[in-house]
């Protein structure tokens, strides 16, 4: 007998990239920036550890949004904080979708989103691309609630063009998420759509190009009327003190990120042209990982070579994504680490 609602027995749960013990791998698995955030950040930490521990955060995350708006050219009604911009995905699924509605989604994409389908018991649609840098073309599914498109899409690390998503929002009568995690290391954003249309939702993270990862903050941009629907179902304090004061911080240092922004960049550059000498075909990224697709030796077995020496890439063992590998850009070190083992396990 099981205590678990049906639809929680039978979903196997998400399963982030490893986090290897101990510091001795290469960890290029899971799109982490590798350099630290700015000193900015670690200064507001301390301070805020040493004053303000024993009071709760601000529930709303007031002057992270008040920064915000300033940054993006939005007004803060515009903006919502999350605990990472996973907590906001899981807000999104919990106000916009009932149990048995539709989501959907192409396909390969970011798996939390099929994930948190099955937690809000609704049903995904997964839609294949054709093409990685075109949406497919019957993405705008009648009926479907929430529509969820990472740009640049993980794993592939390729973009849509801003015309087509806009295209596409006023198309249809659901939600439209376009997840832009990634979208500092590449070359244009979205944010247009936020004034465009009152169904398009953007999120960014900290993780990645503010290097935050730790510290869980995501950002929501949508029309006022959806952030005041989603601060109704979003966790009373959902982000803390400390990642309130870090999130601030890093706001108000943009020039270390993008200097940081700037070094990423330019190793991929340096490792696209590494990899596809070695023969292996790199899909255009804009993003801070690259997929490679790998034949000779398989993608399995180079993932397995590169963990025997300590270095961590990731491979996804699902049907479609198991002849490629995904390389988050490191520092030019551990580039060249990777690099030279590579030439080892290939040559
Ligand atoms: C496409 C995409 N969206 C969202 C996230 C989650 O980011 P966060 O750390 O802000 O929860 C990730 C994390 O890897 C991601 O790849």
């Amino acid at each position: 007998m099981s205590y678990f609602r049906p639809n929680i027995d039978a979903m196997e749960g998400y399963t982030p990239g490893e986090q290897p013990k101990g510091d001795d791998f290469i960890k290029l698995n899971t799109n982490e920036n590798p350099y630290p955030p700015s000193m900015k950040v670690y200064d507001a930490i301390r301070e805020e550890v040493n004053t303000n521990l024993r009071k709760y955060p601000d529930p709303v995350c007031q002057a992270v949004r008040d920064k915000a708006a300033v940054i993006y050219g939005l007004t803060a009604d515009q903006i919502i904080v999350g605990n990472g911009s996973d907590d906001l995905l899981t807000m999104i699924c919990r106000a916009f979708v009932s149990e048995g509605e539709l989501i959907v989604q192409p396909y390969p994409t970011y798996s939390l989103y099929e994930a948190l389908a099955q937690i809000q018991n609704a049903k995904m649609k997964s839609i294949p691309f054709t093409e990685f840098n075109h949406l497919p073309e019957d993405l705008a599914v009648p009926g479907a609630k929430v529509t969820f498109v990472a740009n640049p899409n993980s794993p592939t690390g390729t973009v849509v063009s801003f015309e087509e998503l806009s295209e596409f929002a006023g198309r249809i009568k659901g939600i439209l998420v376009v997840d832009e995690a990634y979208v500092d290391f590449g070359e244009r954003n979205s944010l247009p759509l936020v004034q465009e249309h009152d169904n398009v939702i953007i999120l960014r993270t900290f993780s990645k190009s503010f290097s935050m990862a730790g510290l869980r903050v995501g950002l929501g941009f949508a029309h006022p009327g959806l952030i005041h629907g989603l601060m109704k179902v979003k966790d009373s304090y959902n982000v803390s003190r400390i990642s309130q004061a870090a999130a601030l911080a890093a706001l108000e240092d943009t020039e270390y990120t993008e200097a940081m922004i700037g070094r990423v960049r330019s190793t991929r550059g340096r490792l696209v042209v590494a990899l596809q000498v070695l023969g292996l075909h790199v899909y255009s990224s804009h993003s801070n990982f690259l997929w490679v697709r790998c034949s000779q030796p398989s993608a399995k077995s180079i993932y397995e070579e590169l963990k025997l020496r300590k270095i961590l890439v990731r491979f996804f063992n699902h049907p479609g994504l198991d002849d490629c590998i995904r390389i988050t850009v490191g520092t030019d070190d551990q580039t060249d680490t990777l690099i030279d083992a590579l030439k080892d396990l290939m040559g």
